[in-house]
């Protein structure tokens, strides 16, 4: 039986953190919403309270039942997780006189507690909290100190649990991921044996079980998610397995043929569907970003449709939904997941059941798994591209011309960052064809032609990103080629811009 620990997510925005770090030391780890614990679940083997944006005595604060966990598993509380415990164990938790956020070293630490083994002299840690823990409950003890918080680690005496005041899970926080180790590896008694090769082999061995003889359908993309869920689901039932690849007609250049290939090599049973004729046709003099978007996702729905009906005998519907697509820190209102839909929707008067394999894993752990399951890197480390494809990356209207000057240029751009040993540096690029002519003179003649801008970012999630700093040799080299070589363009142009306040899409 796979172990794990679980994380009661309190609504803060590092719950994710506290999944990863646990993830990175092999250990298999569930994000739940705080009031979703599985109650007779033999796999779990420990609980970690999570930090939230309310206070203790707020009306709207998230609450537990101690009882449920406490005495059964060992417990870390994490900020609000060690205020909660506190409070609600007979302490006192009081606004801080004054709010710390930020570094803080740990003065005093008692160095015989297990989850301090290893630690230095004035560790630092990360803290950000506007409570303090004035008084812990009894029985209680003070483990670890800062220069303003008294009460910055505890644990109840005898008893596996503990609290602390910072982020063990943020990096600032440096030894943040030893506390958890000995957490998660020696208190809890983590095997880590969470790798990739044991998650396909379980994972391989539960979709046996769970689809018998059935057929699947799933929707491929051409990106990461969809093609490992394709290969481990192909791994598992074979040719049960249907995968269907609508061709836009706004994809890269090439992009649907190689593509197709690539799973073919797979040895995926996959349906190419071309249906740029019908896109074309209903994006016809659109320009506003939206629509395009609204029209392009009810035609990917339709074209969809259409073929997996054609599979008559289908119980599923396979996605390649990953964990950050399902998790969602609670908010305020109590939400707690966001809907998600790979495919654009699920055709419900099919009645599919949905399937979807890699759900509990990471952005890195759907790549460890690819490379697992033995897939060639260039579809591991593809770059994220979006849904609607280059239609949002013309601006204005869309016609066949404008995709043919942007995939060739695009095409430029992208093999020169592979030549060049930059497109692993880089978390996405792509060039965006301006609704603009501008003045050149070429030989002798004057032209008046498009413009376009390349654009290239870092970024770790999509949600913040900067400006890649690419070599201006290379820059330049790729401006020349593609005014040399892309006929219609003139002039190229370089986005600097940070998202925020610009988002990396120009549409
Ligand atoms: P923005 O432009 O919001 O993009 O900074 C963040 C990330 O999302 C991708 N993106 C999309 N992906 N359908 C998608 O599947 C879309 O409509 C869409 N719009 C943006 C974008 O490429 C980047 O990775």
């Amino acid at each position: 039986m796979q172990q794990k620990i679980i994380i009661l997510d309190f609504g803060s925005q590092t719950t994710q953190l506290i999944g990863r770090r646990v993830r990175e030391l092999d250990t298999f780890c569930e994000i739940l919403p705080y009031n979703k614990f599985p109650k007779n679940d033999p796999s779990v083997i420990g609980v970690i309270l999570s930090g939230s944006p309310f206070s203790v005595y707020d009306e709207k604060a998230f609450k537990i039942e101690l009882d449920e966990i406490r005495g059964k598993y060992p417990i870390l509380g994490i900020c609000y997780g060690a205020q909660f415990m506190s409070y609600a164990l007979g302490g006192k938790v009081e606004p801080a006189e004054s709010r710390e956020y930020g570094r803080a070293n740990l003065q005093t630490f008692d160095h015989e507690n297990p989850l301090f083994k290893g630690f230095d002299e004035h560790s630092q840690v990360w803290m950000s909290h506007g409570d303090t823990i004035t008084a812990l409950p009894e029985g209680f003890k003070v483990i670890a100190s800062t220069d303003k918080v008294v009460n910055a680690a505890y644990q109840a005496e005898g008893e596996p649990l503990w609290g602390v005041q910072f982020h063990p899970e943020v990096f600032h926080s440096v030894q943040g991921s030893l506390l958890l180790k000995n957490f998660v590896v020696d208190i809890c008694g983590g095997k880590q044996d969470w790798s990739a090769a044991s998650f396909v082999e379980t994972t391989v061995a539960e979709l046996k079980e769970q689809l018998g003889n059935d057929r699947v359908i799933l929707g491929l993309s051409g990106g990461v998610d969809s093609s490992v869920a394709a290969v481990l689901l192909n791994k598992a039932i074979g040719k049960n397995l249907t995968c269907i690849f609508v061709d836009h007609g706004m994809l890269r250049k090439n992009e649907f043929k190689n593509v197709m290939h690539d799973y073919e090599c797979l040895g995926l049973n996959v349906i190419g569907v071309d249906a740029s004729e019908k896109f074309f046709k209903d994006l016809e003099g659109v320009t506003d970003p939206e629509q395009k978007r609204k029209i392009i996702g009810r035609d990917f729905i339709e074209v969809f449709d259409a073929e997996a009906h054609k599979i008559t005998d289908a119980k599923w519907l396979a996605q390649g939904t990953i964990y950050p697509d399902r998790i969602e820190s609670l908010n305020i209102t109590g939400k707690t997941i966001k809907s998600h839909h790979n495919v654009g929707g699920l055709p419900e008067e099919m009645n599919l059941k949905l399937c979807e394999p890699l759900q509990w894993l990471f952005k890195d752990e759907v790549r460890k798994v690819g490379r697992e399951l033995g897939m060639p890197e260039h579809l591991i480390t593809r770059h994220p591209f979006p849904g609607p494809g280059l239609a949002v990356r013309i601006l204005g209207d869309i016609t066949p011309e404008k995709v043919r000057i942007l995939q060739d240029a695009d095409d430029i751009f992208i093999q020169g960052l592979r030549d060049w040993n930059l497109y692993d540096q880089v978390w996405q690029a792509g060039v965006i064809l301006l609704p603009i002519k501008s003045v050149g003179v070429m030989g002798d003649e004057r032209t008046y032609e498009r413009a376009v801008a390349l654009r290239a970012v870092t970024s770790t999630d999509a949600m913040t990103a900067d400006w890649a700093h690419l070599p201006y040799e290379f820059m330049a080299k790729v401006s020349n080629d593609i005014i040399n070589k892309v006929k219609g363009v003139n002039r190229v142009c370089y986005d600097i811009s940070s998202k925020p306040p610009a988002t990396i899409e120009w549409e």
